[in-house]
């Protein structure tokens, strides 16, 4: 299918139609597929702001009908995490979708996304334990789970996420082609602030002087793509651009060079790779990353 030629079929300026149960949302999809329509899907756990706008403009240029999923997944935060204060903005979000062609929102309860608590788990080990997962331990097994479960309620034509979780984007992928699940993953360039800074629902946790500061972490992926891509100087730049940000206040949780596909450190014999850091800064640990094309 070629899903450029299609257009979504909800026009801006109408509400989106809220579902909270499966059984429902369901229904509402059977009518849409039996008129042939096209699913593009954005799963997201709210506090929309441009980074996810823009993904539901994307589904809404590649397929006829866009749903929006707004979860708060509790399997994915760890006991200490921000689960209890995590943004809950659901009638502020339906508000901003009124100006996207989209179509109905999915806001399950947690009881409804998990009934029976939790038994079945997804897991993608090589990739989900380095990295976020080395210091978010378990928290890609419940991106993978219910992202499974989405996938399942939905069934989607395409799913598309954002290029700034870019480790969970690639889990997706290997969950997907490993479980052949008959989805298209598609993956969407970071929004940032004029300062560079990565839109994420967790800046919200930054003062105004931190969202200055945190510009130097995109400045920093940048300075060491480049010597990636020169190939020269990379580890000195490393070593110094991570002890700019140490400087400055950020706790490195780490900054790697990893190859963009398997994100394995041996990125030399590769054609892309990728810079990622993961830094906590105030009250907000930001994540962020820079592709890089290697030059053969
Ligand atoms: O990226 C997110 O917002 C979440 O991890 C996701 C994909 C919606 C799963 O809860």
């Amino acid at each position: 299918m070629d899903h450029s030629l299609r257009r979504s079929t909800a026009l801006k300026n109408d509400q989106p139609e809220i579902f909270y149960t499966i059984d429902n949302l369901r229904k509402f999809l059977v009518t849409a597929r039996d008129q042939g329509k096209t699913i593009g899907f954005v799963p997201t756990m709210g506090n929309l702001h441009q980074g996810h706008l823009d993904l539901v403009q994307r589904a809404s240029d590649l397929s006829d009908i866009v749903i929006v999923s707004i979860f708060v997944n509790p399997m994915q935060f760890g006991v200490h995490e921000d689960f209890d204060t995590y943004p809950r903005t659901l009638n502020s979000d339906c508000h901003v979708l009124t100006d996207y062609e989209c179509a109905a929102v999915f806001a399950p309860t947690v009881r409804e996304i998990y009934p029976k608590g939790l038994n079945t788990e997804i897991d993608v080990p090589s990739l989900s334990t380095i990295l976020c997962g080395h210091h978010r331990p378990g928290h890609f097994k419940g991106v993978a789970t219910v992202v499974c479960k989405l996938l399942n309620i939905i069934q989607p034509d395409i799913v598309v996420f954002g290029n700034k979780d870019y480790q969970q984007l690639q889990i997706i992928k290997a969950m997907v082609e490993d479980l052949l699940l008959p989805v298209q993953v598609i993956g969407t360039d970071t929004k940032r602030e004029p300062n560079g800074l990565a839109m994420s629902s967790r800046n919200a946790y930054l003062l105004e002087s931190e969202k200055q500061l945190a510009s130097i972490l995109y400045s920093a992926l940048t300075k060491i793509a480049k010597a990636v891509q020169g190939d020269t100087q990379i580890k000195t730049t490393l070593r110094r651009q991570k002890q700019l940000l140490i400087n400055a206040g950020f706790v490195l949780d780490y900054l790697e060079i990893r190859d963009a596909k398997d994100l394995s450190k041996t990125y030399v014999d590769s054609d892309t790779a990728v810079v990622l850091v993961a830094a906590k800064l105030g009250a907000a640990r930001l994540i962020d990353n820079v592709i890089v094309h290697l030059s053969k």
